[in-house]
């Protein structure tokens, strides 16, 4: 079918002549109603005529097509969208084409030169597209062309205001062709080549005559009618040739390295690097042009896991590995403090709620059984991936931007204490070849002070840097397994919320791509994505639960293979097959069946293990000798502070994450009494301490509302009675 324009309202600037005059026929043979306009001057923007405009309006008319005449400037784009309007109602094309030239050597360029060719070209355009703007947004229909040139994409002698103006056009059909999409207003460029006025000064006569305008404008024509789709391209065309154009940009190179200053030496040093176009990456969007400086902030600055990116697959990292200076390489060391509050937070961020019971031994530092889930072994570990060290490590050359998180692995060693600081040591275990990628494999050890808590195997796959000769496998890798060929034991189908990414980055993970919809659309995602650690969080939780009593003390091991990203507020589907102390897991988005956890499985303990060792009844405590000394006094004292007291305290002291000793303190029967085990009715209040903590307060090196507020301290019941501690610890226990 042929394309026809019938209907449609075009607006020819500058169509007076040259390209401008065969746009205007070719568009009227077609059926469009077309508005001449030509300001009539010469090339140089002089002089002012209505012949020209009328001339062509006469050669439509003559042929049986609809034209009327303009003659005003383009600078008053206005008056141009009104004759259109007056004429035949509406606006449906503008063709930016009017031009002139002004030539001269930069240094003689006057400031009319640089002016003029600014306010026709660059200006003009403007003005006449803003004037028809809100006709095509309103009508939701609008095809708009700006004409660039040659010289302006790759610069020309003597033409230094013509560029600019030229290059400034392209510009703004760029954002036109943003912001204009959803109204279904599409603008393009063209940069035609064509014998004209403006040509047969620079071109010889014979040339000039072959490179006809009639080879232009079909471009044109297809570009503005309400079939062609595109928008925001750039064409060169002539003498019936049309290409396409796109920028390109290198790989680049980071030149900084976290925490030290940026400086020329380094540029200078990578520069042939940053200036290779080898396996040079196309970049259409702002967003994919920021791309690579973002995801070098959330690799030196923000903190940010390495997440699944996959527009990185579309370009290849330029592979610098070497295995045997690598492997073996430490980062440095990372401490992480924490309180009860961040293992709340976890446990919210990986989705517990109050709605269910069992959950609030994870979710309330009060409670009697407070624990901290054992995923969030992670949290301290993946520091060390975090401050960019991998970046520093020799024989590991590769591009940071293309770093997929493909596999990890916990092992707990003993439960995750409640607040404490933890130092985390990272090796570089292997590097594999994958062909397509490499694959880093990072081993965390996680220490409390001498005490080896967890440790953590991160798999970190690197699009494209594979290649280098390197062992496919490696005995050190912790395999995923997958599941048994059977239907699942148990399913456990748990949603997620709008905002569990928004939760979740709170413990540490601050990559924007996970809550910035500008960021993940750089990534090639509709929208944030869940964190690939929350739904391993999340399937962890639910075998604990199945399986274990949600008891933390019996989980051992988890390892998972992430597939695919969740979208926050999906439901997660985790399949479990028990296999003695191996509970094997399959983790799915609910509504679309896709699989986004595998070969995946957590081993538990066995019950037998479970129960808490090194509990010893409050042997070799240095709590015993304040209690003591506590219960000398309430013998002297007792009658008087049951009257100012009147309550019972129950005492919980705690050793290294366990129970090991109980007290009751009772000022409110009889004349008071202190006996070691829990108090045999319900105590008003029940305080849980460390044993090292208890003497700290009872020294007064440690405030007990800031022991309590830290979380060291932790109180059930009437928490009101216990700022009667003091009175009590400080007049009663001074030893
Ligand atoms: P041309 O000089 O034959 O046509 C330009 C027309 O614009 C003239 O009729 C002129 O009277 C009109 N005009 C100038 N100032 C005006 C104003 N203020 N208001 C209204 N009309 C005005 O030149 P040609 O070659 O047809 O150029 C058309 C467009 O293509 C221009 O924008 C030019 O810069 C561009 N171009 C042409 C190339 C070529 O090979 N011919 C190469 C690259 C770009």
């Amino acid at each position: 079918m042929s394309l026809s324009f019938e209907g449609r309202v075009v607006l020819v600037t500058g169509a007076g002549g040259g390209i401008g005059r065969e746009y205007a026929l070719a568009f009227a043979e077609r059926g469009a109603s077309v508005v001449v306009n030509d300001l009539g001057g010469n090339v140089k923007g002089g002089g002012k005529s209505s012949a020209a405009a009328d001339k062509v309006v006469e050669e439509i008319r003559a042929k049986g097509g609809k034209a009327v005449a303009n003659y005003d400037s383009v600078e008053d784009g206005e008056k141009l969208i009104q004759t259109a309007l007056d004429a035949f109602g509406r606006i449906d094309v503008v063709v930016n084409n009017a031009g002139i030239l002004r030539d001269r050597t930069f240094a003689r360029t006057s400031d009319l030169d640089w002016d003029l060719i600014h306010r026709v070209h660059l200006r003009g355009s403007f003005m006449v597209t803003r004037a028809a703007w809100n006709h095509m947004k309103n009508q939701k229909f609008g095809r708009i062309i700006m004409t660039t040139s040659a010289a302006g994409i790759y610069g020309n002698f003597g033409q230094a205001n013509y560029s600019a103006a030229k290059l400034g056009l392209l510009g703004l059909a760029n954002t036109l062709a943003i912001e204009g999409r959803k109204y279904n207003i599409f603008c393009n460029t063209v940069a035609p080549l064509a014998g004209s006025r403006l040509t047969e000064t620079i071109m010889p006569p014979d040339i000039v005559a072959s490179l006809k305008p009639e080879y232009v404008a079909p471009l044109v024509l297809w570009l503005c009618h309400e079939q062609c789709q595109e928008n925001g391209g750039l064409f060169e065309v002539g003498a019936g040739w049309i290409g396409k154009l796109r920028w390109e940009r290198s790989q680049g190179r980071t030149v900084r390295q976290k925490n030290q200053p940026m400086t020329p030496e380094a540029v200078r040093d990578q520069w042939d690097k940053i200036c290779d176009f080898t396996d040079a990456a196309k970049i259409r969007t702002i967003q994919e042009s920021f791309q690579s400086c973002m995801n070098v902030l959330s690799q030196l600055d923000l903190e940010g896991e390495v997440s699944a990116n996959p527009t990185a697959a579309a370009a290849s990292a330029t592979s610098g590995i070497n295995p045997a200076e690598a492997v073996g390489q430490k980062l440095p060391p990372t401490t992480f403090s924490f309180t009860h509050t961040q293992c709340i937070l976890y446990a919210l961020g990986v989705g517990m709620s109050t709605k269910d019971p069992d959950h609030l031994r994870f979710l309330y530092e009060g409670h009697q059984d407070f624990s901290c889930l054992p995923t969030f072994g992670v949290i301290p570990s993946q520091a060390a991936m975090m401050d960019g060290g991998l970046s520093s490590i020799p024989g590991l050359n590769i591009d940071f931007t293309q770093v997929l998180h493909g596999e990890q692995y916990l092992e707990l060693y003993r439960p995750l204490p409640t607040s404490g600081k933890l130092t985390s040591e990272a090796t570089i275990a292997d590097v594999l070849d994958k062909g397509s990628g490499a694959v880093i494999l990072l081993d965390v050890n996680t220490y409390s002070g001498d005490e080896l808590v967890c440790y953590n195997q991160f798999s970190v796959f690197v699009v494209g840097a594979g290649g280098f000769g390197g062992r496919r496998t490696s005995e050190k890798a912790k395999a995923p397994v997958p599941p048994p060929k059977r239907a699942p034991d148990a399913v456990v189908i748990d949603s997620t919320t709008r905002d569990q990414a928004a939760l979740y980055r709170l413990s540490g993970d601050w990559n924007p791509l996970h809550i910035d919809p500008s960021f993940a659309a750089m990534g090639g995602f509709k929208a944030p994505i869940l964190h690939g650690l929350c739904s391993f969080g999340f399937a962890a939780r639910h075998v604990l639960k199945q399986f274990a009593d949600n008891d933390p003390s019996r989980f051992k091991a988890i390892k998972v293979r992430f597939v695919k990203p969740v979208m926050p507020g999906q439901s997660l589907q985790t399949e479990m097959w028990k296999e003695g102390n191996r509970i094997h897991i399959q983790c799915k988005v609910k509504e679309t069946d896709a699989v986004v956890l595998a070969g995946a499985y957590v081993d538990l303990h066995g019950t037998s293990e479970a129960s808490p060792e090194n509990l010893t009844k409050g042997g070799g405590l240095q709590s015993e000798l304040v209690f003591a000394e506590i219960g000398r006094r309430i013998k002297d004292l007792g009658p008087e502070l049951v009257k100012k007291v009147n309550a019972v305290f129950g005492w919980e002291i705690t050793k290294d994450g366990k129970n090991v000793a109980e007290w009751t303190i009772d000022l409110k029967n009889g004349g008071g009494s202190l006996h070691q085990g829990p108090y045999s009715g319900k105590a008003d209040v029940t305080i849980t301490v460390s044993d090292e903590d208890f003497m700290e307060v009872v020294q007064g090196k440690l405030n007990p509302q800031k022991a309590f507020f830290s979380g060291k301290l932790k109180v059930r019941g009437n928490i009101m009675l216990s700022q009667k501690l003091e009175v009590i610890l400080k007049d009663h226990a001074r030893l």
